[in-house]
């Protein structure tokens, strides 16, 4: 890189994010590449302000985690973040009226791809990995007639894991055969391979945890026994169509009090989604209250549910590292921007066969842009 890259690392302003899409060691590496990395101070950010370089210009592109506040100003950088705002979420279409009016360019994070289709980064695993240890650790409270209460992020995964541990002890204690089973749906995804290596290191024994993925759903229609008999169902499937519940109300009251679940961690989170294959709960549950209660008749053993939709933030310093390591090679190759346009640059990193991912990225703003168009924007 013969000129100096800008990149300005904004602070997050959803409660309880301490995620960072840049880290003091990737930051590092992008000075070193020759980029100028700008960080705005977040009180919030697990990063301490001092652990980065900081200062940023009105040209730089900005990078962040999650979407902006709404309502908002006009967008006039070039932002690469989750948006939000491509699969016609509520308020899709003021997103986008933004970036347009402004000028300003997106490049949402969820849709970053490699050649093959194949996401260049995601948070995925340490999602499943926090859903299951929270999983494990509100149905110990559960079961010791207690609710799980606010939860905050930990240092790392080490002192997660204590935690788990004596959650593992806790449920074996009030199980007469001493098992702690678990049932993991989508086990083959990113998140699904994070629930199950933390129910591993969590103590959970391999023949304690069931793992399904397309395979075993598509067997057979739901909804699914095996979901019953297992202490903690986590969900972590990509929900692309209409498919069979999963587990409904009406199953849930025609199995009784004939039922071993206490526990469902929706990780996929497609709680407003019509073709959700859990609906037995409407919420989004937060850090500060993780679980809901599914509602049931009276007399039949408790279920909760945990449904947080930013999970990996329970280990914000490890999902934060591998987030940012994984998109570093994406970022080294960032087109040289100047203002909204850069198009020039753009076209000569383009002519070297870099920088791809961010072309592409920019062909999918373009198509959302011009349908939020259509729809107002
Ligand atoms: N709650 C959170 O904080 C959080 C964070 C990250 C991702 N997510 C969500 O988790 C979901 C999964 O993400 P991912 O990155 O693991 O996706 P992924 O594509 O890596 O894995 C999804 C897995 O689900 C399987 N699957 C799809 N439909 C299925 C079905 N009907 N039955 C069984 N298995 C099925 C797929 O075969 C795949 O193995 C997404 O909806 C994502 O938005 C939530």
């Amino acid at each position: 890189m013969t000129q100096t890259q800008p990149l300005w690392l904004r602070c997050e302003t959803k409660p309880a994010e301490h995620r960072s899409a840049l880290t003091p060691t990737t930051a590092r590496k992008l000075i070193d590449a020759g980029f100028a990395i700008t960080v705005e101070r977040d009180p919030q950010r697990i990063f301490d302000d001092a652990e980065f370089e900081a200062y940023a210009p009105k040209d730089f592109p900005i990078i962040g985690l999650k979407e902006l506040d709404t309502p908002g100003p006009d967008l006039c950088h070039t932002h690469i973040q989750f948006a939000h705002c491509y699969k016609h979420q509520e308020g899709w279409v003021d997103v986008l009226a933004r970036f347009k009016r402004g000028g300003g360019k997106l490049y949402d994070l969820e849709f970053l791809e490699d050649a093959n289709g194949r996401r260049v980064a995601a948070f995925g695993w340490h999602a499943g990995f926090a859903g299951a240890a929270l999983g494990l650790i509100g149905l110990a409270e559960q079961l010791e007639g207690r609710q799980l209460g606010k939860q905050t992020a930990y240092p790392n995964e080490d002192e997660l894991l204590k935690v788990t541990r004596s959650a593992v002890e806790t449920i074996r204690k009030h199980r007469p055969d001493n098992q702690v089973k678990s049932l993991v749906i989508g086990a083959l995804g990113r998140c699904g391979r994070g629930a199950i290596d933390c129910l591993e290191k969590s103590g959970c024994r391999p023949e304690e945890i069931l793992r399904w993925d397309i395979q075993e759903t598509s067997a057979k229609s739901g909804p699914y026994q095996e979901i019953l008999d297992a202490d903690l169902f986590v969900n972590c499937i990509y929900l692309s169509k209409k498919i069979p519940s999963f587990v409904d109300r009406a199953f849930l009251e025609k199995a009784g009090k004939d039922r071993r679940l206490g526990m469902i961690v929706d990780v996929s989170c497609d709680t407003t989604n019509p073709n959700n294959p859990l609906p037995v709960y409407s919420i989004n549950t937060t850090f500060d209250a993780p679980t809901v209660a599914v509602e049931l008749p009276e007399g039949l053993p408790k279920l909760e549910v945990i449904s947080i939709d930013h999970l990996p933030t329970l280990l914000p310093r490890e999902a934060s590292e591998q987030f940012s390591h994984d998109l570093l090679p994406s970022l080294l190759q960032l087109p040289y921007v100047t203002g909204a346009a850069g198009s020039e640059a753009l076209q000569h990193v383009n002519e070297e066969g870099k920088g791809a991912v961010w072309t592409r990225a920019e062909a999918l703003f373009r198509k959302h842009l011009a349908e939020a168009e259509a729809n107002g924007a």
